[in-house]
């Protein structure tokens, strides 16, 4: 039986991976911790969109600082459930970074390919730094090598759904990360 969702049993949602209370507690760690290494600063949150859409909500508000917050959107063709590799820039930032700290505020990294095309977007831009803050690592994946300075969770390499992530569109509002079968 799969993860009742939305007032039903969704077949597809195999599990429960990290519950709405282990989210919320880690993001507040997470808040904690950005506040304490930018003491008396206001860094850039960059959001990647959509999928980051919640955690940057819950995260800039446990941040006890003066943030300011900027959205870039990016694609990536492929399935469903698999990146290609190839990334477009969709939506750019409003804000100038030059001589700005930067943290990119991501959902998932996987491969690490729109990770590293974000970051060497960015650096050309000149800003004094970049940090990385993402909600959840896919084990041993990482087909680049990557400074993720904020991780939420390592997770195993499944497909996973729910806190803005997606499967085409649907799942985003789940308050959960939940375990995504496509073949149920
Ligand atoms: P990467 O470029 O392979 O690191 O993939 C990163 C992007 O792919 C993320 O920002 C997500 O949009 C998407 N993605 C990767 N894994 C998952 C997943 O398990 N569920 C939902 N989206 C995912
Ligand atoms: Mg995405």
């Amino acid at each position: 039986m799969g993860v009742r969702a939305f007032g039903i049993d969704d077949q597809h949602l195999s599990a429960i991976l990290i519950s709405e209370k282990e989210l919320q507690d880690r993001v507040r760690e997470l808040g904690c911790q950005i506040t304490r290494d930018f003491q008396n600063r206001n860094p850039l949150l960059i959001a990647i969109l959509k999928g980051a859409y919640p955690f940057l909500a819950d995260l800039a508000r446990a941040i006890d600082l003066a943030v300011e917050i900027d959205f870039m959107a990016v694609a990536s063709y492929g399935s469903a459930t698999k990146t290609s590799g190839v990334v477009r820039l969709v939506k750019d930032l409003e804000i100038d970074i030059s001589d700005r700290e930067v943290i990119i505020v991501e959902d998932i990294i996987d491969s690490g390919l729109t990770l590293s095309f974000l970051q060497k977007s960015l650096y050309a831009r000149n800003p004094i730094s970049i940090d990385v803050c993402a909600l959840l690592v896919k084990e041993g994946l990482q087909k680049t090598k990557l400074d993720i300075k904020y991780t939420g969770f390592s997770i195993p390499p499944d497909f996973v759904v729910g806190y803005g992530l997606d499967v085409e569109q649907k799942y985003r509002n789940l308050p959960m990360i939940c375990t995504y079968s496509p073949n149920c």
